[in-house]
């Protein structure tokens, strides 16, 4: 807008206003200092000095601080002149490693748009991209896949662009290579946003560009920085897809966005103009799904910038598709003010990358677009390596200067990349991957012992063995440390005691020998025995004399047996190996089992496993231990795949697993405390206690879900084997729990010895499998049919009457005599529900049934108990939650929906717009964002 001024004094105001403008203008790019953040990196630039790009005045750095490794290069002679700029001229290849990582400066937390670029130029004479192989690598950004490049058959450069929250102090992107081609990397352009912008990325998604597009009539085929202070990459659509008759508008009017509206920012020159066509015309299509980046199945999302610069206050209404369906129904573009157009976070399914928006009957001229982007979703669900545990092992790599491959990148994630000789823990899938064990032996390592090893706080082993480290020992505080291999160094500096102690307790498995200082020393932690691959820590626990001899003995009878046994030999590695399950529970050693049992002081129990005792861990929650017995140990090889089945079975009716011993020492199992004892303990009870009708078949049903649940929802369906009131265990709720489900398997099949003590108990015993010794879940039925009569009588399964009698038998015999009340449980001093009383006591007998046939299943079982029981109410707490609103944008739109019915027929064909291939391009297009 041009004021004028009639008198000719004014004119001096006109020229103060101007300098007044100019110093205004001059305040507020200063103050913005748009370029701020920026991280401009020029890849292969050898030259360690920075360059100032003629055009765009930015800095571009030599990437050689950002990454290691890499080769740098030239573009070919014969390309350097097609270069669109400095930054294409050279790059860094990556022809080692399978991922490569650039690391970059940023903000925790900090949105960031980061660009790659991608410019060939036959920089090793292979003409690799045109040679009619397949040309394809990958990009990460952080740890989650963000893009492949695709070079096959593509002479031109390319650009990738990533919206993303920082989810560190830095930011890393990284080429993978697919072997399909040697990654390389022509530019990397970092450019912090307002973290307002793009609302719908945030640090579980980022979005990768697909298409950026401005309408209207522009001179450059790119529009970035400094027009976009962002320095966003816009495409002209006129230059690419200029073969229809758009007509191109343009307004010299302020064109503003709604004050606080900050999601896209788009510069206003760009919503100064904008695209329509001839009024003959009904709908305006954009096609930006033509050409090879399309195969994939990508999730779309589009956003429409919108104003109206058309001054003359026309009736413009159109509806917004994406391929068929429809966005947003009869929207107006508001005039001189952009609406950004778009389904907050919503991405679509859009195979062909096609959107049309369609004239509505109502509007007297076509539709008009002045800017479009489409971006596709990336998911970042792989989570960082934990922050501390990250910088350690890089203070590590950086004190020993390791230069290993693969020692590239975050160090655990994702898992195929994870850094070799680095075993993480990736079990708490909501939380951050942990260094659990660093493997460095034979790594070549000088000097002193480095403390950034003991401030990994979840480190459990580590081996320096064979190297030549020398020194001292550090005193280190350690916490989680179990196994520290030290062996073949040169360390001959004192071993501090705090180190000393936990070895000589039995909670660290020190290991010197090969060091001089074990020619000062005589710890047995110098003594080269062959606990090569212990993983876990048993030396040196003081163990009385007595103890021991009987060991001994116990240890010759025990192989004597053996030997006569079956033959085995004494290959004791197995209780040695590492073992190769992932168990994501926790892994106990037996110093620490002796330390939660306060030295095995308090039974609870005695089974046919072994003894189990109580416990409370680090953290105040009490367990059971049940400490497996000795003849036991044999055997083990089934024991952990049996361990790792039952850490993954989880039901409120079982007893929950914490963890696991096995080792020379030990085989035993932690589980949570149940505080009230188990259901045999309760029925017996004294006499001033008894449990109420309710609470008695509340606990049937809990270990009749408990059941069901091993039986239909375990795969393969585990059968317990052993079901009896011992093994009904309560918490302080009285809720029932099941226990010792699932051991009978490991610890039977081998050994029939055994199984007679674990596959079932006198009373509970199926008689079918007796006779046939074909075990199906209809023998766990037997045995709850028995609990069920128990808890209905308050008898054994077993008694004298005054002869020894079975429990079913008994019922029946009462229940012939004609009075079904002669059965309850005196205790209950008749206070019970009659009318439930026959049902359930049918449904007892119905389980002790002879032929498994005849039995019901445990969830018919389920099904029957309920019928006498309020619905339980822990059941009724569903989860609650709100609806996610999908399309916030739609409430503000005018929910009417017209259907238009063309005007023009022939309009279609005319309309079909994109590009049809490279060559048409070729002219102008210096960059592909394909
Ligand atoms: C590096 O760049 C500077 C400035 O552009 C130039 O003076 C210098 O000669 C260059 N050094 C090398 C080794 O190319
Ligand atoms: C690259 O290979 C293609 C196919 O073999 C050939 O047509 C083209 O001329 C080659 N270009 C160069 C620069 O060697
Ligand atoms: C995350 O990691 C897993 C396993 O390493 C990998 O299969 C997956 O593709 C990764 N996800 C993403 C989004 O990169
Ligand atoms: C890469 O591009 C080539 C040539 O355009 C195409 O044939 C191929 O399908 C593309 N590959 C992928 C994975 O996109
Ligand atoms: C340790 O250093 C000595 C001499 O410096 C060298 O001969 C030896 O090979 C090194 N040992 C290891 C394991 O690197
Ligand atoms: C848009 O309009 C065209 C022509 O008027 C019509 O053929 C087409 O069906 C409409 N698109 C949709 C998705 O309704």
């Amino acid at each position: 807008m041009v004021l004028r001024f009639s008198s000719l004094a004014s004119i001096e105001l006109t020229w103060l206003l101007a300098l007044l403008f100019i110093l205004v203008t001059m305040i507020q790019v200063h103050g913005q200092i748009p370029t701020a953040g920026f991280v401009n990196i020029d890849c292969g630039w050898t030259n360690s000095s920075a360059y100032n790009d003629s055009t765009l005045q930015l800095q571009y750095l030599s990437d050689g601080e950002f990454v290691e490794g890499g080769l740098s290069h030239d573009i070919s002679a014969e390309s350097m002149a097609g270069a669109g700029n400095e930054q294409q001229k050279t790059l860094r290849s990556f022809p080692n490693g399978s991922r490569n990582c650039y690391t970059l400066p940023s903000i925790n937390g900090k949105k960031y748009l980061l660009r790659a670029t991608f410019t060939y130029g036959n920089y090793d004479g292979l003409n690799r991209t045109m040679d009619g192989s397949t040309f394809l690598f990958g990009l990460h950004i952080g740890v989650n896949f963000w893009e492949t490049v695709n070079l096959t058959n593509w002479d031109q450069a390319v650009w990738k662009e990533v919206v993303t929250v920082a989810p560190a102090s830095n930011l890393s992107v990284c080429l993978i290579n697919f072997g399909t081609g040697t990654p390389f990397v022509s530019s990397l352009e970092l450019r912090p946003l307002d973290d307002l912008m793009y609302p719908f990325v945030n640090s579980s998604v980022s979005i990768s560009y697909f298409k950026r597009i401005r309408f209207g009539n522009t001179a450059e085929f790119l529009t970035r920085y400094p027009l976009d202070q962002y320095d966003r990459f816009w495409e002209a659509w006129s230059f690419s897809y200029n073969t229809y008759p758009w007509i191109p508008l343009n307004t010299s009017s302020r064109v503003r966005s709604l004050p606080g509206d900050k999601a896209f920012q788009v510069p206003e020159d760009i919503l100064k103009q904008a695209s329509t066509m001839d009024t003959n015309y009904s709908f305006l299509e954009i096609n930006v799904g033509v050409g090879p980046n399309l195969a994939k199945n990508l999730q779309l999302l589009p956003i429409f910038h919108f104003a109206e610069i058309n001054s003359s206050n026309p009736s413009r209404r159109f509806d917004i598709y994406s391929n068929n369906e429809l966005l947003f129904s009869d929207f107006s573009p508001s005039p001189f003010q952009v609406d950004s157009m778009h389904q907050s976070g919503r991405f679509l399914h859009n195979p062909i990358a096609k959107f049309r928006l369609n004239k509505t009957r109502r509007s007297r001229l076509p539709p008009l677009i002045n800017a479009f982007e489409v971006h596709s979703l990336v998911r970042m669900d792989n989570l960082t390596t934990d922050s501390d545990d990250v910088n350690y092992v890089k203070e590590v790599k950086k004190h020993y200067n390791l230069a290993r491959i693969t020692w590239n990148g975050d160090p655990c994630s994702p898992r195929e990349y994870s850094w070799e000789g680095l075993t993480c823990d990736y079990s708490k899938s909501n939380q951050s991957p942990r260094i659990v064990a660093v493997n460095l032996s034979t790594s070549g390592l000088k000097g002193g012992l480095v403390i950034s090893f003991m401030n990994m706080a979840s480190l459990e082993n580590l081996d320096l063995s064979h190297n030549n480290l020398t020194g001292a020992i550090p005193d280190y505080q350690i916490k989680s440390l179990k196994v520290l291999d030290l062996s073949y160094n040169q360390l001959d500096g004192p071993i501090p005691d705090s180190i000393l102690q936990r070895s000589q307790a039995g909670l660290l498995d020190l290991r010197l020998e090969g060091n001089p200082i074990c020619s000062k020393v005589k710890d047995t932690s110098c003594s080269n025995t062959k606990k090569k691959t212990t993983s876990t820590v048993l030396i040196a626990v003081i163990v009385p004399v007595v103890l021991v001899s009987f060991l001994v003995v116990m240890g010759i009878l025990w192989k004597l047996y053996w030997k006569g046994k079956s033959g085995d030999d004494e290959d004791y590695a197995m209780y040695e190996e590492e073992t190769p399950l992932h168990i994501d529970i926790r892994r106990f050693t037996y110093a620490e089992l002796k330390l939660i049992t306060n030295n095995f002081q308090s039974i609870i129990g005695k089974g046919g496993f072994g003894i189990v005792y109580h416990g409370m861990l680090e953290n105040g929650d009490e367990v059971a231990v049940k400490v497996l017995m000795e003849t036991s140990i044999a055997e083990s090889t089934d024991f952990l795949p049996e361990v790792q089945t039952l850490s993954k079975v989880h039901h409120k009716n079982l007893v929950t697993l914490q963890g696991y011993c096995q080792n020379k020492k030990c085989l035993a199992l932690v589980y949570d405390f149940m505080p009230r004892g188990n259901l045999q303990q309760l029925l017996k009870g004294g006499d001033d206690y008894s449990l109420t009708w309710e609470q008695r078949l509340y606990i049937a049903l809990d270990a009749a879900q408990g059941l069901e649940y091993l039986h239909e929802s375990c795969t393969p369906s585990i059968v317990h084997r052993d079901v009896k009131t011992p093994n009904i265990l309560l918490d302080k709720n009285l809720v029932g729990v099941i226990s010792d489900f699932g051991l009978s398997r490991a610890f039977n099949d081998a050994h029939t010895h055994i199984s007679t003590v674990a596959a079932g108990t006198l009373g509970y015993l199926d008689p079918e499998y007796h006779a046939t010794f074909q075990l199906t879940v209809k023998t766990d039925v037997y045995s709850f049919g028995i609990v069920l009569l128990e808890i209905i009588t308050g008898q054994s399964p077993v008694f004298n009457d005054p002869q020894t009698v079975h429990l079913p038998n008994w019922v029946r015999q009462k229940i012939a005599k004609g009075n079904i009340h002669d059965v309850v449980d005196r205790r209950l001093l008749d206070q019970y529900d009659a009318s439930s009383l026959q049902s359930v006591v049918d449904l007892a007998l119905n389980c002790v049934e002879n032929a498994a046939i005849d039995r019901p299943t445990m969830t018919e079982v389920v099904s029957r108990l309920k019928v006498w029981l309020p619905s339980v109410s822990s059941d009724k707490q569903s989860t609650s939650g709100t609806p996610r609103r999908r399309y916030s944008m739609n409430t503000d739109m005018p929910k009417q929906f017209q259907l238009m019915i063309s005007g023009v027929s022939d309009a279609e064909s005319s309309f079909q717009s994109g590009y049809t291939s490279g060559n048409g391009m070729s002219q102008a297009t210096l960059f592909s964002g394909r």
